[in-house]
């Protein structure tokens, strides 16, 4: 079963940011808006896209292959031509320290 990662300081990544990382194999972008932190697949479910190269646009993370806007918060899918959600993880901050569970799907 998954545990959580430390992935880096609050300090590292701007707010609003974002950064793809690998944790626990799989590749997935963090995310800083609004002074949280969030953590979706760096998979855009309408044709594999990166969403680590995509803009942000608030709580949107908009695919740089065909413009699918997917939220942050929840990994759903807001815009054609995505209709599936992509996978979401669980973050938490500590003492300063950004952790990342990966969900098991
Ligand atoms: S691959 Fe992301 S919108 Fe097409």
């Amino acid at each position: 079963m998954a545990d959580y990662v430390k992935v880096l300081n609050v300090a590292e990544l701007d707010d609003p940011g974002k950064i793809i990382l690998e944790v626990d194999d799989r590749i997935v972008v963090l995310v800083h808006v609004n002074g949280l932190f969030y953590c979706i697949d760096d998979v855009c479910t309408h044709d594999d896209g990166p969403l680590s190269d995509g803009e942000l646009d608030g709580c949107d993370l908009i695919c740089p292959r065909h413009g699918a806007r997917f939220d942050v918060c929840t990994g759903q899918a807001k815009s054609l031509p995505a209709t599936r959600p992509t996978a979401s993880h669980e973050v938490k901050v500590e003492n300063g320290e950004v952790f990342v569970k990966v969900c098991e799907d």
